[in-house]
């Protein structure tokens, strides 16, 4: 009985949070995300060393597959288990959807004594901060619109930076004449639609893009420009391999590092593979904008959402997002990943070619009012919106939605019933 009641007296005291003495802090970090490829692991090591140099242990939770739908419903299942990682990769609206379920943890007291609100770009902070608390640490800035081109190819062919769409299809015209894989593509719903993402900016225009896919105007999602948008993509889906669906992005990047197909297009994560690869801009690959997006730039991020983890676990979470926000660790890390920093004070010292150029770009883009995220990469809209855009579009690539007409109107309908 005595013991009885020494035990329920101490357990009063510990939900009462009176003491602590009995929790011994957990000096590990328990990550989920989606980085499995080369240049993705090779960027996340960056990360388990800065940690390991601080004394926290990684418990690595890998769930393959880009954009990050397949990790989403592995984080679902966690957190519906209430068993919450300490932080987990994820992108825009995914981070609000978790913090307005109340599960995030909340880092502001760290923010603040860091001053984040004045390194971290404001159209970051607007998916990192809810109800004024920081609940998640971004850790990069990709951008979608970019052309990766094999050089030796290039040259093979004798081709020129394509500066407009059409360009580009002569471009994929010559390749195709030379018997080289014009255009690398996996056919996953995704890569697809990330890829329409700078079709879609291409073909209308900046102001086009923020009014289709970031303000989702129904007038603009069903009209001609999105007519001819379909077009389009419906050109460039003529130029890719017949072996191209179910293909992994980064084995349609390693088609091009090995000067199999002449162009990818895809987020600058593809720099990774090259960067993994021992490739180097100007010498084996060339990377270019998406023809006709110059000074724009469609933008992800990637960020470390922090959960509610319980108190024992908390100082390790500290560690993860200080780690995560500091200058060298954002230079160090994003060399390696193809993105670049989080942070605007983060020289391009150490940054390729590529890296440098999207640094000035985003820099411009961000001055110029011409950022904007991407609908596919979980930026331009909720999850159930993006999810529906992605649904159209790879219908249409794979031949079950027929012609740009149908496309348009089923991509209206999906997203009105998504909204
Ligand atoms: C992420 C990148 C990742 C890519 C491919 C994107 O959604 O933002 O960090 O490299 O998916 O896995």
């Amino acid at each position: 009985m005595r013991k009885l009641m020494m035990t329920t007296a101490v357990a009063t005291l510990i939900a009462t949070g009176c003491i602590s003495a009995f929790s011994q802090e957990v000096k590990e970090v328990e990550m989920l995300h989606w980085w499995t490829s080369g240049g993705e692991a090779a960027a996340l090591n960056v990360l388990k060393t800065d940690l390991a140099n601080e004394g926290f242990g990684w418990k690595d939770v890998p769930v393959a597959g880009g954009g990050g739908d397949a990790a989403m419903t592995a984080l679902k299942a966690m957190v519906a288990a209430g068993t919450y990682p300490t932080a987990s990769q994820m992108l825009g609206y995914s981070v609000l959807d978790y913090a307005a379920a109340g599960v995030m943890g909340d880092l502001t007291e760290t923010a603040i004594k860091e001053g984040w609100d004045k390194s971290v770009p404001l159209a970051l902070q607007q998916f990192s901060v809810y109800d004024g608390k920081w609940v998640a640490a971004p850790v990069n800035i990709h951008s979608v619109n970019w052309l990766w081109i094999s050089k030796p190819v290039m040259e093979k062919i004798g081709g020129t930076e394509p500066k407009t769409f059409d360009d580009l299809i002569a471009l994929l015209d010559k390749a195709k004449a030379a018997g080289v894989v014009p255009l690398a593509l996996g056919g996953q719903d995704w890569q697809e639609a990330t890829m329409f993402d700078s079709v879609v900016l291409s073909t209308g225009g900046p102001e086009f893009y923020k009014k289709a896919f970031n303000d989702l105007d129904e007038e603009s999602l069903g009209s001609d420009t999105m007519n001819q948008s379909f077009d389009n993509l419906a050109k460039l889906i003529s130029y890719v391999d017949p072996n191209f669906a179910g293909r992994d992005w980064n084995l349609a990047t390693a088609m091009v590092i090995k000067d199999e197909a002449l162009v990818q297009v895809m987020g600058d994560w593809a720099k990774g593979e090259f960067s993994a690869a021992k490739e180097a801009p100007d010498t084996d690959f060339l990377c270019y904008r998406f023809p006709g997006t110059d000074g724009s730039v469609i933008y992800n991020s990637d960020m470390f959402g922090m959960f509610n983890v319980p108190e024992d676990r908390k100082a390790a979470q500290i560690a993860l997002a200080t780690a995560t926000l500091s200058p060298s660790f954002q230079s160090a890390f994003n060399v390696v990943k193809g993105s670049v920093p989080a942070r605007t004070d983060v020289p391009d010292t150490d940054f390729d070619a590529c890296g440098k150029k999207g640094m000035a770009d985003l820099k411009a883009a961000n001055d110029g009012g011409t950022l904007f995220g991407s609908l596919a990469q979980g930026y331009g809209a909720p999850p159930a919106i993006a999810n529906a855009y992605k649904d159209v579009v790879t219908k249409f690539v794979h031949g079950q939605i027929k012609t740009s007409e149908e496309a348009v109107t089923e991509l209206v309908k999906a997203i009105n019933d998504a909204r």
